[in-house]
């Protein structure tokens, strides 16, 4: 189960150059990321609604996509806007597409209800633009449950020492006190 109506980090802003189809799983939904012509980032289920196909198989054509089993072309919007061989085109063929922000080289999505997407809500990372800073981008894959990552990232550990020092003031428990081995790798340390 996850928190839907929440801003979540879909991708790099590098990596949506030169045309590049990404596709990724994100809260179990597969969703196609693309930098359109027009330099807007767009979302949009990663599913063909004729037959299935993966969309990111397809291909850009300007500020579309084109499934390529088939043929057929969605605008930006997730319209169908064109079927090969084929005038009439049905209302409802179209993708689902979600609300997508860029902002400090990562582009976020919204995968819940379009209607509740506040810009104004995503987490404000200054360091992420600020000349001071000097950053990798990469990722940290764990081969874990993603209940298990949040109990092992370093603020959370200070989170939880505070918890378990309230105990001894408090008669609240600590959530749990299981332990786990972890190994991490970053290039040069
Ligand atoms: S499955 Fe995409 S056009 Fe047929």
């Amino acid at each position: 189960m996850f928190l839907k109506n929440c801003w979540y980090v879909g991708a790099w802003d590098h990596e949506l150059i030169d045309g590049k189809l990404l596709s990724r799983v994100l809260l179990n939904e597969h969703v196609l990321l693309y930098r359109a012509e027009s330099g807007k980032v767009v979302a949009m289920n990663d599913r063909c609604p004729h037959r299935g196909a993966l969309l990111s198989q397809g291909r850009i054509e300007g500020d579309a996509v084109r499934c390529m089993y088939h043929g057929i072309k969605f605008d930006c919007t997730g319209k169908c806007v064109q079927i090969p061989g084929q005038d009439m085109i049905p209302p409802k063929m179209r993708v689902r597409t979600y609300p997508v922000h860029e902002i400090g080289h990562l582009v976020w999505i919204w995968v819940g209800d379009p209607a509740k997407a506040d810009i104004s809500k995503i987490v404000n990372l200054p360091y992420m633009t600020d000349r001071n800073w000097k950053g990798l981008p990469g990722y940290l894959h764990y081969d874990a449950s993603y209940l298990l990552i949040s109990r092992i990232s370093p603020s959370c550990t200070r989170i939880r020492s505070a918890a378990r020092k309230s105990t001894r003031t408090s008669r609240n428990r600590c959530p749990s006190t299981r332990t786990s081995a972890v190994t991490r790798w970053s290039a040069g340390i």
